[in-house]
């Protein structure tokens, strides 16, 4: 079973060298392990919790994508897509909302932080606070249970979001699940191997330090310009240098192997200027994002391009979120009415003899086998072959008696029904309401 591995960037801003370095090129990397089925999307809504400015929130999610495309994510392996083409999200989002306690909420570390800063001016606690801000790890569970997603990889910062979609997760299917696990518990993954890059302060690179190093605005000349601007100490050529201190060789590190990297330590070490050092930093970094910075402006010239890839990208992303949805809403009450009309509808039905109904017959290996079908006679599911017919008289008997929910487990759109561990049949999440259905009339 593959591994599914999700994560999100919030659309509010150009990605930089550290967002590069530090999400993107190892996400991409992750991407093309055997085994890995990876979904990377441009978290719009979570943007507008912090950037009220439209022409802001569409340049950069446009921005957002480019990158990742011209990083080398190959969206035909990758699902890549945007988080606001998939309605179902706030729709699961609102479901969680209401199995989520406001005491959890009152927790997040981004919300306290809000709190903690009015207090300290004397302001209301909650001034500024708006409830997307509060309800955010919320948001962020139902992107990353949607797709049932094994591992998230994101920066330290999130952590506590990713205990909160656990518990959530937790909370609904103790609440809904009877006895199956609709929601996988995601693991938070964090990479110590990953990059951390150094901004030109030297304090970790970010935006809110209004110290980064641009990605691939204003062109090799900016990155020069930017790499020029690094702070250093005051050594001068000649003077041995303290590499292993000095973020010009962090920064060095995170683009280089590793024998070029020892190499440069060395030479910063055998007394190197910084100047020379700059040089030799800005030429490795331009080396490698000059071919990427060609394939950004050829997609950032053809926004029509960028927004067919993430309209197939949604629709494949639907794929999985479409039949989730249906068996959420489904397990809360809010199903498609069929469920409970075909329950009625079979009282009448049964007299003129149409009802969903089992049929056992012999395949032509010679082995047992059983069918659902409708009150119209449609194949809802097919068995598994059985060497014994009277375990097949038992699986049916299971299913009649016992809730569906109890009996299956959900890959990706494909349902698995097992009896006792033997797995009786597989069917697709879009029949689920059906099935369900069905069985209803069989058991009522
Ligand atoms: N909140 C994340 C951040 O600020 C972005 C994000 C939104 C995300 N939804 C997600 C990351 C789901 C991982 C999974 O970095």
């Amino acid at each position: 079973m593959n591994t599914r591995v999700l994560t999100g960037i919030t659309t509010s801003g150009t990605p930089h060298l550290g967002n590069y370095a530090g999400a993107i090129r190892p996400s991409i990397q992750a991407s093309q392990q055997p085994g890995v089925d990876a979904f990377y999307f441009m978290a719009d809504y979570h943007a507008l919790i912090k950037c009220e400015d439209p022409q802001r929130i569409a340049r950069s999610r446009l921005e957002i994508a480019a990158t990742w495309l011209a990083a080398g994510l190959d969206p035909e392996r990758a699902t890549f897509y945007r988080q606001s083409d998939i309605p179902e999200i706030p729709v699961l989002c609102w479901m969680l909302t209401c199995v989520t306690g406001k005491g959890l909420m009152n927790r997040a570390h981004a919300y306290k932080a809000a709190v903690d800063q009015n207090v300290a001016k004397q302001l209301d606690p909650d001034d500024g606070v708006t409830m997307g801000l509060f309800s955010y790890p919320v948001l962020m569970a139902a992107d990353i249970l949607m797709f049932n997603a094994n591992r998230v990889p994101v920066g330290r910062d999130q952590i506590q979001h990713l205990e909160m979609a656990r518990d959530i997760a937790q909370r609904f299917n103790h609440l809904y699940g009877q006895g199956t696990d609709f929601f996988v518990l995601p693991e938070v993954q964090i990479d110590d191997e990953v990059a951390t890059l150094p901004g030109l302060d030297g304090r970790k690179m970010s935006k809110s330090y209004d110290n980064t190093i641009p990605l691939f605005e204003g062109g090799s000349k900016a990155l020069k310009v930017a790499i020029g601007r690094i702070v250093t100490d005051s050594r001068q050529p000649g003077e041995p240098k303290d590499a292993e201190n000095s973020h010009l060789y962090a920064l060095y590190r995170a683009f280089s192997s590793q024998d070029a990297a020892t190499e440069f330590r060395a030479q910063l070490e055998q007394g190197l200027g910084w100047g020379d050092a700059k040089t030799s930093l800005f030429e490795l970094i331009d080396g490698q994002l000059a071919p990427m910075r060609d394939r950004y402006a050829d997609l950032m010239a053809r926004p029509d391009r960028i927004e067919e890839i993430l309209q197939a990208g949604a629709v494949k992303a639907r794929g999985f979120s479409a039949p989730l949805m249906e068996r959420v809403r489904a397990a809360v009450g809010l199903g498609a009415h069929v469920a409970v009309a075909s329950a009625a509808a079979t009282k009448t039905e049964k007299s003129a003899n149409k009802t969903a109904k089992f049929v056992s017959f012999r395949d032509q290996d010679g082995q047992f086998r059983f069918r659902l079908l409708d009150a119209q006679g449609q194949q809802l599911l097919s068995s598994e072959a059985y060497t014994d017919p009277k375990m097949a008289g038992a699986a049916v008997k299971v299913l009649q008696t016992t809730p569906l929910n109890q009996l299956i487990s959900v890959l990706g759109s494909q349902v698995t029904v097992s009896v006792d561990g033997h797995i009786v049949c597989h069917f697709d999440a879009a029949n689920h309401v059906a099935i369900q259905a069905a069985l209803d009339t069989l058991t009522a």
